[in-house]
């Protein structure tokens, strides 16, 4: 018999959650192990040891039907919608072109761009006031990625508003949801649509291995342009949202930063806990296949379910003071990249992105202090600071 699973009255996806987000999530953790929204009609799990064991079992949590699914919508239906086996064949074309091997080739030119880009900022002089996110983090993701993928010049100023759409996509249809595609116009979606075409792509970049792959058969040629797409929103977001909290880390524990600065080494770490501190992606839906019983209380074969990873992330029944950024934290085994089947394929470049930004960041900047309020992404599962002012001292 199962215990009621009791309903939770907040609405966790309105404009001021949003921008509360780690408190409303934190405090639906602390309700229940398993949380009902009835305005959604969707089943959540917030604990870190039932949000882990969820992702290992995905023949018992599926993807091929996750909650807001809407097949017509503009995101790539496949890879994240898929099950094994299906999802095993393109995953491995996606995992080649993106493995630790391949991605080091990249890191020559994503230190020399990170290394010209806080050259920029440190010829402005000290105490300069800048945007972590559209002066640092954003403006490094953005000209490597697309360099990357080997998209063109022309258009890739509609990169953030395509990212909005997408994550927006991935949640529910409610009053954010509209206003982003209102915001987001025509010129983006055709942007994205051509951008990921065969001929738009340069040879030896990453959106062309995904069409070599589908001329040796691995996967289709629709499949091969849903790909690149893939890649170019999965990509971009949660790295820059991930690198910008690191300085807002940074920001909040000097002491951090001033670790770093004496042992370069622990780069990594710093981004692997800014991810756990506070991840960029707050769930990851998926459909139950059968009766899943958690504590006592039994969601019901058919139920959507969201997967919470920021708040899994913070759970104290995992995580020794949550809230404390210590790079010298065993941190492994957090959500940030998922976990399971999915997690996420991008690992190896994203840590390379790190090494490269935030090398050259504590290599300079011996101080950084806030300069005014962050303002919060309002998007419903995506997180993170939309703005991040700060003050950089070198
Ligand atoms: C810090 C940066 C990143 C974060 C926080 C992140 C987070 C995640 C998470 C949480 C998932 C699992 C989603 C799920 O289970 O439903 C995922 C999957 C994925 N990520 Fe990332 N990601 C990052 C960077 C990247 C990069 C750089 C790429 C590509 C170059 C990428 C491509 C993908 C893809 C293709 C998947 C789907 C994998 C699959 O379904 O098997 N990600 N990512």
């Amino acid at each position: 018999m199962s215990k009621p699973i009791p309903e939770f009255d907040i609405d966790i996806f309105s404009h001021e959650s949003v921008r509360n987000a780690n408190a409303v999530d934190d405090r639906l953790r602390e309700f229940s192990p398993v949380v009902r929204l009835p305005g959604e009609n969707v089943t959540m799990i917030a604990r870190f040891e039932h949000v882990s064991s969820g992702l290992r079992d995905w023949k018992t949590f599926s993807s091929t039907s996750r909650p807001w699914h809407d097949p017509n919508s503009v995101r790539p239906e496949l890879l994240l919608t898929d099950d094994p086996p299906k999802h095993t064949g393109v995953r491995s074309v996606v995992a080649n072109a993106l493995s630790p091997q391949a991605m080091s080739q990249m890191a020559e030119a994503f230190r020399a761009d990170a290394d010209a880009l806080i050259g920029r900022l440190k010829a402005q002089g000290d105490g300069v006031q800048v945007d972590a996110v559209a002066d640092i983090s954003q403006a490094f993701v953005y000209k490597v990625l697309p360099d990357l993928l080997g998209l063109p010049e022309a258009g890739r100023e509609h990169l953030s508003a395509f990212g909005n759409m997408v994550w927006a996509t991935m949640g529910p249809m409610n009053t954010l949801f509209h206003e982003t595609m209102a915001a987001t116009g025509q010129p983006v979606i055709d942007w994205a649509t051509d951008a990921c075409k065969r001929d738009n792509l340069l040879p030896g970049s990453l959106g062309m291995a995904m069409y070599e792959a589908a001329d040796r058969g691995e996967i289709t040629t629709d499949e091969a342009y849903l790909l690149v797409g893939i890649l170019l929103s999965a990509a971009a977001d949660t790295t820059v949202i991930t690198l910008a909290n690191a300085v807002r880390a940074f920001s909040e524990f000097p002491d951090q930063l001033e670790l770093v600065r004496n042992e370069p080494k622990l780069v990594r770490a710093a981004f692997e806990e800014s991810l756990r501190w506070d991840s960029p992606s707050r769930m990851a839906g998926r459909i139950a296949m059968r009766d899943v019983e958690i504590d006592g209380y039994v969601i019901p074969a058919g139920e959507r379910c969201g997967l919470m990873f920021a708040a899994a992330n913070r759970d104290p029944r995992k995580w020794t003071d949550p809230e404390r950024f210590d790079v010298r934290r065993p941190n492994t085994g957090h959500l940030g990249f998922g976990f399971g089947v999915h997690a996420c394929v991008g690992r190896a470049l994203a840590m390379l992105e790190a090494d490269a930004l935030l090398g050259a960041f504590t290599r300079h900047v011996t101080r950084v202090t806030p300069a005014g309020a962050v303002e919060p992404w309002m998007t419903t599962i995506g997180h993170g600071p939309a703005k991040l002012p700060v003050h950089l001292q070198f």
